[in-house]
Order: C-alpha cells, then sequence, then structure tokens
C-alpha cells in the first residue's frame, strides 16, 4: 500500500513515488494519452477519496480500460470468436481496505452518487438502471469463489470512458471493483480465470452477455488487437497497422446495457439457442453430422458453403417457440423454459411477431468467418480487405442482426465519406460507437469532416431531443491504439 500524501507528491511531479508512478502511467497509457492529463485526473480521484475517507492513509489503485471491438459482434455468448483492443479510456479505482465487509463507493463524477454495501453470500441488487449494481455484481461472485468471508473497502471511482457509448464502460467497472477486492483480500486469481469468472458475474445486472468486455479489460496488451476465443477462454495477440488508427465516433444515441437494449440483447441470445435447436435437428435428420449442438460455435469447423445450406433449411418467418417445439417434436413445456430462463435469473419474454431465427443464425456465423478472415488480412497487411470486412460486418449487423439505429447507419456512411477504410457499430448495438479505421495522417481531416457531417448537420435535424450542443466533442470523437489491459499500483 502507499502513503496518500506520498501519491498526492507523486501526482504533483516530486517525492520518493515519482518514479514508480511514472512507470505505472507510461506503461498503463502506452503513450497514448496525455500523461499530464492523466496525473491530473488520478490526483482529483485521490482528493475526493481523501475528502470522503480521511481516516485511510494508505492506498491502492487499479485501473481497467473499456474497449473497441474492431470486428466479432454478438459472437462471443455464441462460443466464436472476437477481434477487440482495449482504449486508453479507463475506470480507476482508489482503495483502502476495511475491517467489516463494508464497501463504501464515492465516485469522482455527480452522475454516480455514493453507494454503501455489505458483502455477503447473497448481495440483494439496488433497482435496474443504478450504478452499483455493477459493484455488487463483482462483490456477489468474488464472493461466491472465496473459501473466507471477504472483507470490505472504501473506495473512489474516477472513470472517463463515455456511459451508454458502447465501449464498455460497465465491464471496466466490475473487473476494477474485482481486482481491488482480490487485492483487499489476498485473492491470487489468474487474469484468465478472473475474466471467465466476471463474464458469469456480470449476469447479475440481467443481460446475458458473452465474455468479450471482462477479457480484454484484463489481457488486452498494448499495441495489439486481441482474438479471444471462448469455451474454453483462449486469446492470441493480433499486431495492427502501426499508421492507422481507430476512431470512436459515439452516435450519441445511448446504449445502455441496464437499460431498453437489455432486453433486445437477451432477445438475440434466445434466438440463437433456438437457432442452435433448430439446426441440430436438421442437421441430425439430413446430414447426420452435427449431433447434440449445443451452441452455434459446433458449426464453426464447416465451410461456408455447408454452414449455409444448413441456413437454408430454417424456416423463413419468424417462429414461436411453439412452432419450433412441433418441427423438432418435442414437448413444449421444458423446451420453453430451457429457452427463455437466462443463467442470471432474468425470463425473456416472446415476442408476439415470434423469434427471427434464420436471420440471426447467418449473421452469427458469417460474423465468425469475418473474424477469422479479418486476422489473416491482418497478419498479412492487408488493411484494404481489413476494411472491406469491417463494412460486411456493419451491413450483417444492421440488416441480420438488426443491431443498428438509422443514426448509426448515417454516422458509419459520414465515416465512409469522410475516408475512413472501414467502419462499423462496435459493441452490443442499439446505439452507441461507430469505429473507423482511419491513416494516421488523414485523422484529423477525418475528424472535422464527421464533426461537420454528423454533429453538426445530422444530428441535430434528425434527433432533436439529442442534446449535441452540451456534448464535449473529444469525449464523442477520438482516435485510439490499442492499449494495455489492467493495472495496478503498488
Ligand atoms: C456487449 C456484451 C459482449 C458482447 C457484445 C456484442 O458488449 O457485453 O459480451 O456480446 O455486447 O458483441
Amino acid at each position: 500500500m502507499i502513503e496518500v500524501k506520498d501519491l498526492a507528491k507523486a501526482l504533483q511531479g516530486g517525492g520518493k513515488l515519482l518514479d514508480s508512478v511514472e512507470q505505472f502511467l507510461s506503461s498503463s497509457y502506452c503513450g497514448s494519452s496525455d500523461l499530464r492529463y492523466q496525473r491530473a485526473r488520478y490526483s482529483a480521484a485521490l482528493a475526493r477519496f481523501s475528502e470522503a475517507f480521511p481516516d485511510a492513509k494508505k492506498v491502492m489503485i487499479a485501473r481497467t480500460p473499456g474497449r473497441v471491438n474492431l470486428i466479432g459482434e454478438h459472437t462471443d455468448y455464441n462460443g466464436l470468436p472476437v477481434l477487440p483492443i482495449a482504449i486508453c479510456r479507463d475506470v480507476v479505482i482508489i482503495f483502502s481496505p476495511r475491517k467489516d465487509r463494508r464497501v463504501n463507493l464515492v465516485n469522482t463524477s455527480i452522475w454516480f452518487p455514493p453507494r454503501s454495501f455489505d458483502i455477503s453470500g447473497r448481495i440483494r441488487p439496488y433497482a435496474a438502471g443504478n450504478w452499483g449494481n455493477y459493484a455488487k455484481a463483482s462483490a456477489q461472485i468474488m464472493q461466491e469463489v472465496s473459501r473466507k468471508a471477504l472483507i470490505g473497502m472504501d473506495a473512489c471511482i474516477c472513470g472517463d470512458i463515455p456511459f451508454g457509448s458502447g465501449l464498455s464502460s460497465s465491464s471496466a467497472l466490475v473487473v476494477a471493483v474485482a481486482t481491488a477486492l482480490a487485492q483487499v483480500n489476498n485473492m491470487a486469481l489468474e487474469k484468465r480465470d478472473m475474466a471467465e469468472l466476471l463474464a458469469r458475474g456480470e449476469r447479475y445486472v440481467g443481460t446475458e452477455g458473452g465474455g468479450m468486455d471482462q477479457a480484454i479489460s484484463l489481457l488486452a496488451e498494448p499495441k495489439k488487437a486481441l482474438k479471444i476465443d471462448f469455451f474454453p477462454l483462449n486469446v492470441s495477440p493480433v499486431s495492427v497497422p502501426e499508421d492507422y488508427s481507430f476512431v470512436v465516433c459515439n452516435s450519441l444515441i445511448a446504449a445502455e446495457k441496464s437499460g431498453a437494449a437489455r432486453d433486445e440483447y437477451n432477445r438475440r441470445v434466445v434466438e440463437c439457442r433456438l437457432g442452435v435447436a433448430l439446426l441440430d435437428h436438421v442437421l441430425t435428420d439430413r446430414a447426420r453430422t452435427a449431433r447434440n449442438l449445443t451452441m452455434l460455435a459446433g458449426l464453426k469447423n464447416m465451410s461456408v458453403e455447408r454452414q449455409m445450406t444448413a441456413i437454408d433449411q430454417l424456416p423463413d418467418k419468424p417462429v414461436s417457440i411453439k412452432e419450433a417445439a412441433k418441427i423438432i417434436g418435442i414437448p413444449l413445456g421444458k423446451f420453453r423454459e430451457t429457452l427463455l430462463n437466462l443463467r442470471g435469473g432474468e425470463v425473456v419474454k416472446e415476442p408476439r411477431s415470434g423469434f427471427k431465427v434464420k436471420q440471426r443464425v447467418r449473421h452469427v456465423l458469417s460474423e465468425g468467418k469475418r473474424v477469422e478472415q479479418a486476422v489473416r488480412a491482418l497478419e498479412s497487411g492487408n488493411i484494404t480487405r481489413f476494411g472491406e470486412l469491417m463494412n460486411q460486418s456493419h451491413e450483417s449487423c444492421a440488416r441480420d442482426y438488426e443491431i443498428s439505429t438509422p443514426e448509426v447507419d448515417a454516422l458509419v456512411d459520414i465515416c465512409l465519406d469522410s475516408g475512413a477504410v472501414g467502419a462499423r457499430l462496435t459493441g452490443a448495438g442499439f446505439g452507441g460507437s461507430v469505429i473507423a479505421l482511419v491513416q494516421d495522417n488523414a485523422v484529423p481531416d477525418f475528424v472535422s469532416s464527421v464533426v461537420e457531417q454528423y454533429y453538426h448537420q445530422y444530428l441535430p435535424k434528425e434527433r432533436k431531443d439529442t442534446p449535441v450542443s452540451i456534448v464535449c466533442l473529444e469525449d464523442a470523437i477520438f482516435p485510439c491504439k490499442p492499449c494495455s489491459g489492467v493495472g495496478t499500483l503498488p
């Protein structure tokens, strides 16, 4: 642990901790973020910590980054790969152990009021949408895997990942709180195990997410994208072109994981489950090759042509669970339960118009193939091909998976028109951000063009309810290079 006064001095540029703090900051932000800004930010967080917890004399720090996914959307929970990078926007947590089981949290942002709760075997969630639920999710799962009763902590959170922008601010918070709790309780967990654990733990908030966000926040490497495979979790670093940036452009249409997007997200999970059940039936009956399919990933070694032949046999129209049970020839009751009940305890409502299975499966399987192709394109330095794959991915996300919005589609078009080699929505969708691949020396012109066309013209005209005028444009559109994963001090 480090003395609060020594840390304060080092952040101001002096004292005995200066070297280790400088080293922590430069390795964390890989030279792609202004360290003066980071020092000021950490100082503000430390000041807020000391104001809230004046008796704590020693602290620790952890930082956990947000992410952009370059390609591979909604593939993770189907067991197919993703290709994200960590960004230099992160959650910083300054914390100090307590003797009891209480977790006291303050936040440097006025949007997130203080929260306090006790760690127990069964922590009751706050109402949906409360930011404290992400901390409770971490505490709950960490307690589940620990043999002893965990002690709590006093902590200050300071995040600069724009909220609701599809850049995984919530998973970064989950990882930050879990990392801090692991530290104060001396829990030695491998990062990979922690990633799998927290993917499960975050379901506490009611979204049946895959494991991409937690894995990249923990395991990211500077200058590399990570190809992440699931079940079991496995990561392989992939170099990205050094003279290109990934420019994040926030559509400013909020995609809150705990809000309306949650139901849409969970419905996609159920549609994929239905796809698995129907494909298993189709393939077992006709080709007798893929019996006991448990995930769409079970088809990943099939050629594109064979995958398409299988998809062709799925019903064209949306299907109800009743219709699916009839096609497969199994009793309805148990089938409905296994399909609609999520692991976090939520039950997905069946839409009246049925589940759009065929097009969802088409997206997931083709997206899985695109990730493999994108990795090959990067490895062979074929940037144009990589850009094309990003564009195809967007098309498939928008048309087949229906996770885009008119604003996000317009923003993608504007990005391409402004000189991006490729552009697509990133993250869960239903709003959130677009990621555009742009050559470094073209970034300033690209940014001016998108600012003019999207933030000054399109958005104020099309969405009068979006407060573009009070948005800080530097938080809405910014270039990124791959950053490091979780970091701790000391
Ligand atoms: C969210 C989830 C991830 C992943 C993406 C979509 O970010 O948390 O697990 O499913 O959506 O690719």
